[in-house]
């Protein structure tokens, strides 16, 4: 390993998140959890010396020295991450909100903000020599490992839950060369058996959001919404919750920015600067998170043995980063809710038709949250209304159009004769 490599690695180490245990990050997939108290890990980095940003490197990796890969001869990018950053003046109007941003991760590579964790996870696979990558999946997860394990040259196994995910992810995941096997079972049921298959063979590296490497580069959204908003935190970060990894990253990375200070990334001064609350949404069918939140649980949630949405991405009844995720919302001051599928569907089109986003079902419950509290007007609503406010929408609406297309049929849509004036007549 190079001198730079060698210096690089004493600045990060592997903790565990609970008893704080620590082991040697390049040990990481010789097992997944703490040897000694079973909780899920987490990278810390030692040293917080001012981070430079490499604007030369491609995608995320301008954040190089924020993220544990050693080597950047191991980078495996497909540019993703730079994605941008909507003021939604016309929905933020409609809602009563002064300020309302979408983040908007549909535009990564492959579509969603799993690319963000996946160019870490597999560029680290490929520091550490892995022979073959794996995942279970909802089908975000397996589309752009598919991609970035093609680009890396580096075989990958995909489980996903059979029938329970949209067609254009398992279209995805074919196109980009993935070996898939569908579960007669859940989303839970297949990161059961994935888990269990990579614990037993060390050639084999998982790659779900319990990967520690997958949150280090899940984090850098939070770097680039503090970017983008020229060096200030927002008030409010709202964004749907399924396994919990994203919004203990999220969380990571606006804690890590604090520590190093805004004013020495960006020349921003830091008095009076806040992190931002984090609100994480689920779906009322799937909501164990949100329902530990309203119960007031810090220390468990009572999983859901048979969870239901639409929203098939985050159709989760047992969030493996479930005590990432509860820290995440405690931490922050923030809070998480649960939303219906038909409140979520409501949304998707109200983005679409107003903002010209067009979100996957998931990542309609930050905006079908804001819409709930606008009519409803709860306590929280307060604090949003006057408040700088990101939804985090994770995931392209063209991966899932027949989500949106339910109950559409084509004869619905209406037919005129192939001539200009039949239409005249009609939009007169
Ligand atoms: N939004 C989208 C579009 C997702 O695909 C997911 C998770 C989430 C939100 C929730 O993120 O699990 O970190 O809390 N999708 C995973 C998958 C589970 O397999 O693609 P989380």
């Amino acid at each position: 390993m190079s001198y730079q490599g060698l210096e690089k690695k004493r600045q990060f180490k592997l903790q565990c998140f609970s008893c704080k245990s620590e082991y040697n990050l390049d040990d990481y997939g010789k097992f997944y959890h703490c040897t000694k108290c079973g909780n899920l890990l987490e990278v810390k980095r030692l040293r917080q010396s001012p981070a430079e940003f490499e604007s030369k490197l491609p995608g995320i990796w301008k954040y190089f020295d924020l993220i544990p890969l050693w080597n950047k001869e191991n980078i495996v990018s497909l540019f993703e991450g730079d994605t941008s950053l909507f003021e939604c003046k016309n929905l933020g109007r409609q809602l009563g909100l002064k300020t309302l941003y979408v983040k908007f991760e549909g535009l990564n590579p492959t579509g969603s903000f799993k690319d963000r964790g996946m160019t870490v996870g597999v560029s680290k696979a490929k520091e550490l020599g892995y022979k073959r990558t794996m995942c279970a999946s909802t089908g975000n997860t397996s589309a752009s490992l598919a991609a970035y394990a093609a680009k890396a040259g580096i075989p990958c196994i995909v489980l996903v839950p059979k029938g329970k995910i949209a067609m254009g992810k398992m279209a995805q995941a074919i196109a980009y060369g993935a070996e898939i096997f569908q579960v007669d079972g859940n989303f839970d049921d297949s990161l059961r058996v994935a888990s269990e298959i990579c614990e037993r063979d060390n050639t084999t590296l998982l790659l779900n959001s319990l990967n520690p490497f997958r949150i280090e580069g899940q984090k850098t959204v939070s770097f680039e919404i503090v970017e983008q908003l020229c060096g200030k935190f927002p008030d409010s970060v709202i964004l749907p919750v399924g396994n919990g990894g994203n919004i203990s990253a999220v969380w990571k990375g606006f804690s890590e920015m604090f520590e190093i200070g805004l004013d020495r990334l960006f020349q921003t001064r830091l008095a009076g600067e806040k992190l931002p609350r984090l609100i994480g949404v689920q779906a009322e069918g799937a909501a164990p998170i949100a329902r530990a939140f309203e119960s007031g649980l810090k220390d468990r949630i009572d999983p859901v043995l048979s969870p239901h949405t639409e929203a098939s991405a985050i159709n989760i009844g047992s969030p493996v980063s479930w005590m990432k995720a509860l820290g995440a919302i405690y931490e922050s001051g923030g809070a998480s809710y649960a939303v219906s599928d038909d409140e979520i569907f409501a949304a998707q089109r109200v983005l679409a038709s107003t903002e010209g986003l067009f979100v996957e079902p998931a990542s309609a419950t930050p905006i079908a949250f804001l819409a709930k509290c606008a009519k409803e007007k709860p306590v929280e609503y307060a604090s949003l209304e006057d408040s700088t406010v990101v939804c985090i929408c994770t995931g392209n609406g063209l991966k899932d159009p027949n989500a949106l297309l339910k109950g559409v049929t084509p004869d619905q849509i209406q037919t005129i004769s192939a001539d200009a004036t039949s239409l005249e007549r009609i939009l007169a």
